[in-house]
């Protein structure tokens, strides 16, 4: 492993591979550096569809930690006590910025949290800040949230009458799926989000936000489309629709009919149509 690698290659290889980002200023390779210069040379090789490597600070690892039960029942106390103290979402927020409990939040630019109307009776429940969105500091305004505008206006709703949220308010380095301890601190923050507003509707989008909120065995794909329900507090439950993430409309453009027929059933539900 002591072998001299040519920078100058080596970032040619990258960009060969698929690598579109850095996520910290140190970087290692995590995938056999010594095969490098050859496939440098094969550059007929096919191309990954998929980043081939990941890049990595050791300082600030991205990588998934796990931490011991009693510190991740200590912080997912303190997340399920922080939430309850807040009264309004504008507390939320704040008390989300200042919660250090998530690793996270170390690689993130930004705390991602929910937009929009404090009254919506519909609630959009993605998965994580993206590139866009760590960087502007709002969920879903990237390429993702253009189509989620589009779906919502084939269906007559204006997402300023909307609240959109994440599962998790900070990005994953690189985009990484998030990790079920990830999940479980900060799933807190979602549901005070959802009990502060009280909606009559959840849209999930993805498999996270599915298995996440109602914690269902099933794949997105066999959930979607199905109403379902989610119980908010003693006082209310919300309805709920599960559909694909729009990220995964734009890589398989294919199943957008699936999605627009989730989209039609849920306009009808709001207007007491079914
Ligand atoms: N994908 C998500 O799940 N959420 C965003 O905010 C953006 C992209």
């Amino acid at each position: 492993m002591d072998k001299q690698i040519n920078i100058q290659e080596t970032l040619d290889w990258y960009i060969w591979a698929g690598v579109t980002e850095t996520c910290a200023d140190s970087v290692c390779l995590c995938k056999e550096p010594e095969n490098i210069p050859a496939i440098v040379a094969d550059k007929k090789a096919p191309r990954s569809e998929t980043p081939l490597v990941k890049v990595v600070s050791p300082a600030v690892s991205p990588a998934k930690t796990t931490l011991n039960t009693a510190s991740f029942d200590n912080i997912a106390k303190n997340a399920r006590e922080l939430c309850a103290k807040a009264n309004s979402l504008e507390e939320l927020k704040n008390l989300v910025q200042q919660f250090d409990g998530c690793n996270l939040k170390k690689t993130a630019a930004s705390t991602v949290f929910g937009d929009g109307s404090a009254q919506a009776r519909l609630v959009l429940i993605g998965e994580a800040p993206g590139a866009d969105e760590d960087r502007i500091g709002s969920p879903f305004v990237g390429k993702c949230g253009k189509l989620l505008d589009k779906m919502l206006a084939a269906i007559h709703i204006n997402r300023a009458d909307c609240y959109i949220t994440n599962v998790l308010p900070w990005r994953p380095p690189g985009n990484r799926t998030p990790t079920d301890e990830e999940i479980a601190i900060c799933l807190p923050f979602l549901k005070r989000q959802i009990e502060l507003i009280q909606p009559d509707f959840l849209l999930l989008l993805g498999g996270i936000a599915l298995k996440s909120l109602l914690d269902m065995p099933d794949s997105i794909s066999r959930t979607r489309g199905k109403w379902l329900e989610y119980v908010i507090d003693e006082q209310k439950n919300a309805q709920v629709l599960a559909t694909y993430h729009p990220s995964y409309l734009l890589r398989s453009p294919a199943q957008k009919a699936k999605v627009w027929s989730d989209l039609l059933r849920l306009q009808k539900k709001m207007n007491n149509d079914e």
